[in-house]
């Protein structure tokens, strides 16, 4: 992997309380001294995105949202969080179509929540990735062809987006795709992005059990540019250590 510009986005899930904003401060402090340019992301839960927003606001960490609704503006929606209320609080980014959201969402939906995320100028992080009865039913490249074809349809500039390749069965499992599998997944999707021509400079960052033990396997892997972290990123000294092994 050519580790320049790399990706490290901390998704927190259902994670953190008002107190969580200072286990930022040795994340900061690491992201300044950095000697590569890397991409650190935040996506707290919404709750916590003006705190990490104010938080962060001096470094070059970014904040994002793990969700929001097809609608740009407002509307009556209860429970929902719109684009613009993202952007209204200093969010830069959104996660969409996380395996843990895709239940309400199906790939048509997900396209319009990217297309109102993109309306406000949020950069999206698309979350794709087979189930396990997939994987047994050889039916993986099936399914990430239909995720990245039916949840990009109609979508001409693919410079803000991201994809997340997360093997739904390696979320949380502490297993994660062998070498050949996660490079052939990989080589697939940017295959996948480059038939359609306008995606050929797409990220592709993996997802699922990243940690500590295995990252510097998965930095091996070339053609990854960057790690979603669920678990391992809400402790900030095991971020920052994978950080530190990914770079080093
Ligand atoms: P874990 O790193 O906890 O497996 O979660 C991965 C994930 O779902 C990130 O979006």
């Amino acid at each position: 992997m050519t580790n320049n510009n790399i990706y490290f986005v901390a998704n927190w899930k259902m994670f953190g309380s008002v107190k969580s904003v200072n286990s930022l401060n040795k994340v900061i402090s690491y992201s300044n001294t950095m000697k590569l340019k890397a991409n650190i992301i935040y996506c707290p839960p919404y709750t916590l995105i003006k705190s990490f927003v104010d938080k962060t606001k001096k470094s070059n960490i970014k904040i994002g949202a793990q969700d929001c609704h097809t609608q740009i503006n407002y509307g009556p929606f209860t429970g929902a969080i719109s684009s613009k209320m993202i952007k209204d609080l200093g969010g830069k980014f959104v996660i969409i179509g996380h395996s843990e959201t895709r239940a309400e969402n199906d790939n048509k939906k997900i396209n319009l929540k990217i297309k109102s995320a993109l309306k406000e100028k949020l950069n999206v992080i698309l979350c794709i990735g087979e189930k396990l009865i997939d994987k047994r039913k050889n039916k993986t490249k099936y399914v990430l062809k239909k995720q990245i074809l039916e949840g990009l349809k109609n979508l001409k500039n693919l410079n803000k987006i991201v994809i997340a390749y997360e093997p739904v069965w390696s979320i949380g499992t502490g297993i994660i795709p062998s070498e050949n599998d996660l490079k052939k997944n990989i080589r697939f999707i940017r295959n996948t992005l480059k038939i359609s021509k306008k995606f050929t400079k797409s990220k592709i960052l993996y997802g699922g059990s990243v940690n500590l033990k295995n990252i510097k396997n998965l930095m091996r892997i070339d053609n990854i540019d960057g790690f979603l972290i669920g678990g391992a990123s809400t402790n900030e000294k095991i971020f920052i250590d994978i950080m530190k092994k990914s770079i080093n």
